[in-house]
């Protein structure tokens, strides 16, 4: 029988400094009660200048090899959009900072979904032998990317890291990864895009990220939810038996949304954009620590994740949640 892909070991870490809205308003055509009804979000963490992803995904990833014990990797995967630079891929400059010598390492693509493509490719990796043990961070700092003025993006985006490490075991253990179900439709790549600096466009001057919020918001709650739904189908749990439901952390008011879609309880929804934002690749990581660390998810709890991101992509997963201790910021 192939193996299965367990979870076990989560750690995750937010840049120290803190930008409130109030913050955001002293220079942006916005307010603390409009970003607060809007979107839930409070706060976010973003970089300093002359840090980086890979910054992020170093910190995540220590901590996540430490709550698994410290054993080494043999592999990492890197989900971001926001690499150090377009080439060479950041992972492996993560692998060799962690001190993981001669390991496969190498970016995934994916915006906002790419934990879960990420959490796809380690299960595939792991069932046909290829790798034992998989460091999956997902990290990003889109603040670098954001126009200065652009209320419609500096509104939701934080940056910061989230990692986890995965192994080879059984399928009835705690910690074992369910169905996966990933999707994309390219015809939705211009809602969530950088135009320029590509090689479409390597010399073009539109280098910031831009977003169609309102269509992205209307696709996320329909893509989320039908992927959700079936993953939990094939699980075989009906809704009331859903714990916890940790999807990217985007918007209140899609997170609401798609949990009175699937008929999930508000309470057994993880929240932790109010402190962080919408932190791309590292919002599912980031709020299964946080969930984890305050208690709201308990070991042996069924868990549902969903994703939507830029390109379109989207996904969803199940997973029984194990006995691990978060190592978090
Ligand atoms: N502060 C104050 N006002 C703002 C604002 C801000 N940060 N952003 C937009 N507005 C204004 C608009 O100009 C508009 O004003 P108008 O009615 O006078 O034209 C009004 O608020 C409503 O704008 P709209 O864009 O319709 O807001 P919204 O309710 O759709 O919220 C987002 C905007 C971005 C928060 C929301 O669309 C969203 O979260 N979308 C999904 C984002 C997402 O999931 N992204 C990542 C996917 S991976």
């Amino acid at each position: 029988m192939k193996p299965a892909t367990v979870l076990c070991g989560i750690g995750a870490w937010l840049p120290p400094r803190v930008v409130t809205n109030e913050a955001l308003s002293t220079y942006l055509d916005t307010s603390d009660e409009w970003i607060r009804t809007r979107t839930g979000i409070r706060e976010r963490h973003i970089v300093d200048r002359g840090m980086s992803t890979g910054d992020l995904a170093v910190e995540a990833a220590r901590r996540a090899l430490k709550s698994a014990g410290g054993e080494a990797a043999d592999l990492v995967i890197l989900a971001t959009s926001t690499p150090d630079h377009p080439c060479p891929a950041t992972a492996p400059d993560v692998a060799h900072r962690l001190g993981l010598v001669d390991v496969p390492a190498w970016d995934l693509a994916a915006v906002c979904s790419g934990f879960l493509y990420g959490l796809s490719a380690a299960a595939g990796l792991i069932a046909n032998g290829a790798a034992g043990r998989v460091l999956l961070i997902g990290a990003d700092a889109f603040s670098t990317l954001l126009a200065p003025n652009d209320r419609n993006t500096r509104a939701v985006f934080g940056d910061g890291a989230g990692a986890v490490v995965l192994r080879a075991g059984d399928p009835d253990e705690p910690g074992a990864l369910g169905p996966v179900s990933l999707g994309s439709d390219g015809s939705l790549r211009e809602l969530i895009t950088i135009p320029d600096g590509g090689s479409r466009h390597p010399a073009g001057a539109d280098r910031y990220f831009t977003m169609q919020g309102k269509s992205v918001f209307r696709h996320a709650v329909e893509r989320m939810t039908e992927s959700a739904s079936e993953v939990r189908r094939m699980a075989g749990w009906a809704p009331d038996e859903v714990d916890c439901f940790v999807a990217h952390q985007a918007n209140q008011r899609i997170l609401q949304a798609v949990s009175e879609r699937l008929r999930i309880p508000a309470d057994r929804c993880a929240i932790h954009l109010d402190r962080a934002g919408n932190t791309a690749a590292a919002s599912i990581p980031l709020a299964l620590a946080d969930a984890s660390a305050s208690g709201q998810l308990q070991p042996g709890h069924r868990t549902l994740l969903a994703a939507f991101g830029g390109g379109a992509t989207w996904g969803a997963a199940t997973l029984v949640w194990p006995d691990v201790t978060p190592h978090f910021v």
